[in-house]
């Protein structure tokens, strides 16, 4: 893509997590294309140094800067993530919360976390709330979250949120995504009359990649199903961008897209109970205190 546009981010700044591949590199791409400075959060300090390179190049958008992280599934990292953020931008609007993962084996962290529940659900709650008052500030602002249709049928065992008792990769993504979903209604909720909208969407099924850290036959299967039925990453980043820049969604929050379509989501999605216990249960873990000293980052402006 060449030309610079100038487009609804001018003069804003968005965070896309687990944007140097997928769907992330795609949304970060879009928002870049439409004016905003962005910051691509990626594993690792080169691979983030050249997906924002790349991006600048293919749209003209040279406000286009890296920030290397090593495993958002680690809390001591998303809070360093974090820092870094703050000490760098005076000013964020968008906060994409999109990595995320498929792990069908059960795994834990050094810090003796549940994988899929660590990067899937316990990082954006943290990001978010870390990230909080410069959104506050920096209103009109928003946060778009990373969910899923895979959130239908499933509920929260809040005796056992990080599947020790049984796991399933299945079981254990489609419930993440459904957390997910409750925290941005949650977030919604706290955020309301701030001027900082939190939303919650599925971006189709969408060839990009996805669970191929699986490896053997989850890998396959998930190719050989992105491929019949896999939407280009391009449309896949087309409802997340639109919640993040669409001004007609200016005043839009709590809700969930199923792609650009308002969807009720399921009614274990829409439990307000569940939402705010959830919430509670994450602060509990990761309390969003004070954060460590902030790491380099590249200027966007
Ligand atoms: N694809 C779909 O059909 C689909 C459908 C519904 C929802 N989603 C959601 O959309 C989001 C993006 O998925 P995708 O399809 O683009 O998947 P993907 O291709 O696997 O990309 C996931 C992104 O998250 C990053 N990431 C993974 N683990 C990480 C970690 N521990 N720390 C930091 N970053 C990490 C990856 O970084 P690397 O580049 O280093 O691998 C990558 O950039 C996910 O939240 C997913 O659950 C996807």
């Amino acid at each position: 893509m060449g030309g610079r546009s100038v487009g609804p981010g001018e003069g804003r700044v968005a965070v896309v997590t687990g944007a140097t591949s997928g769907i992330g590199r795609e949304i970060a791409r879009q928002l870049a294309a439409g004016g905003f400075s962005v910051v691509v959060v990626g594993r690792g300090d080169a691979r983030a140094a050249e997906t924002a390179r790349t991006i600048a190049a293919e749209t003209g958008n040279p406000r286009v800067a890296p920030v290397g992280v090593t495993d958002l599934a680690r809390p001591d990292e998303v809070r360093r993530l974090a820092a870094t953020l703050l000490a760098h931008y005076p000013a964020l609007h968008v906060l994409v919360n999109n990595a995320g993962g498929y792990f069908r084996r059960r795994d834990v962290t050094p810090d003796g976390l549940e994988r899929t529940f660590a990067l899937n659900v316990l990082a954006p709650f943290l990001l978010t709330e870390l990230l909080a008052d410069r959104l506050r500030a920096s209103a009109p602002a928003r946060v778009v979250n990373l969910s899923s249709a895979a959130h239908y049928r499933h509920t929260v065992d809040f005796a056992d949120l990080e599947s020790a008792r049984r796991y399933s990769g299945y079981r254990a993504y489609g419930t993440s995504k459904l957390e997910v979903l409750l925290l941005t209604r949650e977030f919604a909720r706290r955020f309301a009359g701030t001027g900082v909208t939190v939303n919650a969407v599925h971006p189709g099924f969408v060839a990009s990649g996805f669970a191929q850290n699986n490896g053997g036959g989850t890998a396959l299967a998930f190719r050989v199903l992105e491929f019949v039925f896999g939407l280009g990453v391009r449309r896949g980043a087309e409802a997340p961008v639109r919640l993040a820049s669409d001004p007609a969604l200016a005043t839009v929050s709590g809700e969930y897209f199923s792609r650009t379509r308002r969807s009720r989501g399921s009614s274990a999605s829409r439990d307000p109970v569940a939402a705010a216990r959830l919430y509670r249960a994450c602060a509990e873990l990761e309390p969003p205190a004070a954060v460590p000293k902030a790491a380099g980052a590249g200027q966007t402006t």
